[in-house]
């Protein structure tokens, strides 16, 4: 008989993997990306530069950047096939669920897709982060029978997936907010979506298929699906008394507040949402119209009352992707886009030093004995 072994529900506390990527410090507060301070990243530098410290392992000077910027426009365009393809799904079909299908379906214009290199997926990575924002924001077009908007490479990386998002160049505002948005997402240590990336890899599956993964791990509302479940409860809400009656409501029938809570930081506010609540707030000012803020403060207020439990950064990036005209069914699939580069990033890692996940379970099943006498069960 064998021991029976610890088990660990949710794998909650369990070392899965050692990593060079990124680390979330609990005691000194920080999140550390490639030995950086994403919160410190976030308030000096763009995306791309983060995108260059993920896949280059440093901080890029200014040739590096015009560089890659240069390269990553002539990633933006993809294959006409599949945006034909949009056309085919039902128009019910979920944004995050159009994306999915979009990524899975780059793997067949892959030449190369058994290579596993590091300079093969490095080149699979600058192409899924130059394409992402586009299958993001036309696979939505095109289901919702609206015509696609064309990359502009004249654009800043941000811009251009701001413009194809909503149709319109951002203000410089709008665009340092949006792609300080995406900093903050591009990278958060070992997240389910990011382990189910490497769960994949670890079979040497290829990178398309590990974020394809990966995407259906994020849709979920406990997961990425929360930024966009918080617009939807603030709207149903509309006010500040109403959007504490609707909390408390919620609480007292011990559903989620969407929003609240992190595996990692249960009981601290997630580092990441200050910043973006600081946005917000500079974005109401400028709409002269605080009520998003407000209401977001209240519900804050209430969550640490009654729980002890403080927000996520989908509290607060779904509340500035509102007032950035930014369509609701769109804010998880940001999510995954701005991620994009940190799953890249894990599964190159999990590639270079590989060992195949295969975990046991503690059985609690019935066991039937078989007669050997009769030969019977
Ligand atoms: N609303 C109300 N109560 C909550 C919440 C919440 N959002 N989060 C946790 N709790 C309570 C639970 O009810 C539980 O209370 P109990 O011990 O009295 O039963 C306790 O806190 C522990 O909660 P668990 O769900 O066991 O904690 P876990 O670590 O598994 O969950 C999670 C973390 C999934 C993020 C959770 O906080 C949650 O469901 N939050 C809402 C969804 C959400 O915002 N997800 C986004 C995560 S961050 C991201 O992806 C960027």
């Amino acid at each position: 008989m064998e021991a029976k072994e610890k088990f660990y529900p949710g794998l909650d506390g369990v070392v899965v993997a050692e990593t060079k990527i990124s680390f979330l410090d609990t005691v000194q507060s920080e999140i550390v990306i490639k030995g950086y301070d994403l919160i410190k990243l976030a308030e000096s530098k763009e995306y791309l530069d983060i995108v260059h410290l993920l896949l280059e392992e440093k901080l890029p000077n200014s040739i590096e950047i015009a560089e890659m910027k240069k390269n990553l426009k002539g990633e933006y365009v993809i294959p006409e096939e599949l945006l034909d393809m949009f056309k085919h799904l039902p128009e019910n079909t979920h944004p995050m669920d159009g994306l999915r299908t979009g990524i899975s379906a780059l793997a067949g214009y892959d030449n190369n897709l058994d290579e596993r290199s590091l300079t093969a997926n490095k080149k699979r990575a600058y192409q899924l982060i130059g394409r992402v924002p586009n299958i993001v924001a036309n696979s939505y077009r095109i289901i919702q029978k609206l015509e696609p908007i064309l990359p502009d490479e004249n654009l800043s990386y941000s811009a251009n997936f701001f413009y194809m998002l909503t149709g319109r160049i951002p203000t410089s505002l709008e665009e340092k907010i949006f792609d300080q948005s995406l900093v903050l997402y591009s990278e958060h240590e070992m997240p389910n979506s990011t382990f189910t990336a490497r769960v994949i890899a670890s079979t040497q599956s290829d990178l398309y298929g590990a974020l394809t993964g990966a995407v259906a791990s994020l849709k979920g509302n406990l997961h990425g699906g929360a930024n966009e479940a918080v617009m939807y409860m603030l709207n149903e809400a509309g006010s500040v008394e109403k959007f504490e009656e609707l909390l408390e409501t919620k609480l007292f029938k011990k559903e989620k507040i969407m929003g609240f809570g992190h595996r990692v930081y249960m009981k601290k506010m997630d580092p990441r949402a200050l910043l973006m609540k600081e946005a917000l707030k500079e974005l109401c000012d400028i709409k002269g119209d605080d009520t998003l803020y407000k209401m977001c403060e209240a519900g804050e207020r209430i969550m640490e009352r009654e729980k002890g439990i403080y927000p996520n950064l989908d509290y607060y990036a779904a509340p500035v992707y509102w007032m950035l005209g930014i369509p609701i069914p769109l804010y998880t699939p940001i999510f995954f886009s701005a991620r994009t580069v940190g799953l890249c990033a894990h599964v190159i890692e999990q590639h270079a030093n590989n060992r195949l996940f295969r975990p046991r379970v503690s059985y609690i099943g019935e066991r039937h004995v078989f007669n050997k006498t009769t030969g019977q069960l």
